[in-house]
């Protein structure tokens, strides 16, 4: 049976994955800081599946986690045929507003130890001769986000860094494949996060199921695509969005973000 590690396992897009992945057969390495959801969801997956998991508890906001995971997954001797390197942190607000430690903390997690996994997982999948890569970008990757601007900016970085990596790895005939998943607003926890800023009120009409999300993404990767959007309306604001110039555009983002930014106090 192949494994598969799925980071940011304990919530929204990522647990969905989990259980996307179960139902294809797939034993589980989970990852993310809060043990208490990730041995609740290993109990879940292996009763009802009746597949290997194993929870890691791991902060990848930490310089150097990604190799210290990269470590702890060797030493249970697990080999990785599919990652999905999901987790990831938003900030919405003013960018003076947020403090940069904050920001930081966002650029490591969904930039510095996503890449730095990307590395050590392709590096070993290219020696095995097989393997898949799934990072999770987002549509705000495809433009800048006024008030989530640097969050747009780590999205904008996983996805560009994601198709040259597609194309390299392809040329380079390693059977590798790296996909990058944007998902557009998504019902899950991060729309509405005490811990990151603001509220983003958006109807729940104009979500995505989490569940829908995960489909995509490992049935994308899994037929070689370098990039995934999941759902039609994505796909359709991806191509205005490609029309529209910057001039006209990021000023119309900015007065739709800031007009539904809603402050917790
Ligand atoms: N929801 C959306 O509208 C949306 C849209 C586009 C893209 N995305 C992207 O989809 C991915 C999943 O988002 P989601 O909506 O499912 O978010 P979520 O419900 O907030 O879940 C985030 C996950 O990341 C984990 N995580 C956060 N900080 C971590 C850290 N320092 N170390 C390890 N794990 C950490 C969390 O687990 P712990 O707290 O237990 O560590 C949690 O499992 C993210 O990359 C996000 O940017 C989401």
């Amino acid at each position: 049976m192949p494994t598969a590690l799925v980071t940011g396992a304990s919530d929204g897009i990522g647990t969905e994955f989990c259980y996307v992945l179960a139902e294809r057969g797939y034993n589980l390495i989970l990852v993310a800081r809060r043990r208490k959801r990730l041995e609740d969801l290993k109990n879940h997956l292996t009763k009802d599946f009746g597949i290997t998991c194993s929870a890691i508890s791991h902060d990848l906001s930490k310089p150097g986690a990604a190799r210290e995971l990269f470590d702890s997954v060797s030493e249970l001797d697990l080999t990785v045929d599919l990652l999905v390197n999901n987790a990831g942190l938003l900030q919405n607000g003013f960018f003076t507003d947020i403090d940069l430690a904050t920001q930081e903390n966002m650029i490591m997690v969904n930039i510095i130890n996503l890449t730095a996994l990307t590395h050590l997982y392709s590096k070993d999948m290219a020696e095995r001769r097989s393997g898949h890569i799934l990072n999770v970008a987002s549509l705000t990757g495809i433009m800048p986000i006024p008030n989530q601007n640097v969050y747009a900016a780590t999205k904008a970085f996983v996805l560009s860094f994601g198709r040259s990596l597609h194309n390299e790895m392809k040329a380079q005939r390693c059977n590798v494949i790296i996909t990058t998943l944007c998902p557009g607003f998504t019902a899950t926890k991060m729309m509405d996060n005490r811990g990151q800023g603001a509220k983003l009120a958006i109807p729940v009409a104009m979500m995505q199921s989490p569940r829908k999300v995960a489909e995509a993404g490992i049935t994308g990767c899994l037929a070689g695509k370098d990039m995934v959007i999941p759902g039609i309306a994505n796909r359709i604001i991806s191509v205005v969005a490609g029309l529209l110039p910057n001039r006209f555009l990021v000023p119309a983002l900015g007065r739709f973000y800031r007009a539904n930014m809603k402050s917790y106090e």
